[in-house]
């Protein structure tokens, strides 16, 4: 591909967005770079150093210190592979709440909109299209029914082996549905150029196919 691409992919959580944006990366031989991966980072590295995230001065001096990168395929934390570390329930939960804060955002939407400078990407998350790529050439917001997007969540949970219901996880996805629209900050939605498209009782094939038409 030689002319240079940004494709925005919001939508809340368990729509399906990464595995698309993996399949359309790999079609078209771009980078993906998960966003939500990156605040789970930010979270990881919170709990693992202890640190209060209401201490606005910690907070600041850890993310002034912190590097999160992606290469090949991995998320690099301070210089050190996280992929499996950062998805369990407790990382989740903190990636909730410190996504809440203007100092992670900024630090965050800054690192993300440097990779998208330079290369062909596709970026999913919940603030691309609005905030972050803004002038992205494709944007996209998948949805799917609370139903299906938990059904889909409890299942990666399961497989993972850790002990959950998939009322718990419904639950759980209401409460993240809620707080990632009703934040202050750059909270998910639509932006108005965006290409809605419902994933519910949809293929992931059905749904890569939808959006590499939209790009073709
Ligand atoms: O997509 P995810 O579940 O991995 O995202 C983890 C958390 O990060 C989720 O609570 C929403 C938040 N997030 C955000 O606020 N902005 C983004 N661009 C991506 C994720």
């Amino acid at each position: 591909m030689n002319k240079k691409i940004r494709i925005a992919l919001d939508g809340p959580s368990g729509a399906g967005k990464s595995t698309i944006a993996k399949n359309v990366a790999n079609t078209l031989g771009i980078d993906y770079i998960d966003t939500g991966a990156m605040y789970r980072a930010v979270a990881y590295k919170i709990i693992q150093s202890g640190l209060d995230v209401e201490n606005k001065r910690d907070l600041v001096e850890m993310l002034e210190n912190t590097d999160i990168d992606f290469s090949k395929g991995n998320i690099i934390l301070d210089g050190i592979i996280i992929n499996d570390k950062i998805r369990t329930s407790e990382i989740t939960k903190m990636a909730s709440i410190c996504s809440a804060y203007s100092e992670v955002r900024e630090k965050l939407v800054s690192l993300q909109r440097k990779m998208g400078q330079s290369k062909s990407i596709i970026m999913d998350g919940r603030d691309i299209g609005n905030n972050v790529l803004k002038d992205a050439e494709y944007k996209f917001f998948m949805t799917a029914s609370t139903k299906e997007r938990a059904k889909r969540r409890w299942i990666e949970l399961t497989e993972k082996g850790e002990n959950i219901t998939l009322e718990d996880v419904e639950e759980d996805i209401r409460q993240r549905d809620y707080k990632d629209t009703t934040r202050e900050l750059n909270p998910l939605c639509k932006s108005d150029d965006a290409i809605e498209i419902d994933t519910t009782g949809l293929s992931i094939e059905d749904v890569t196919k939808a959006i590499l038409d939209k790009i073709k």
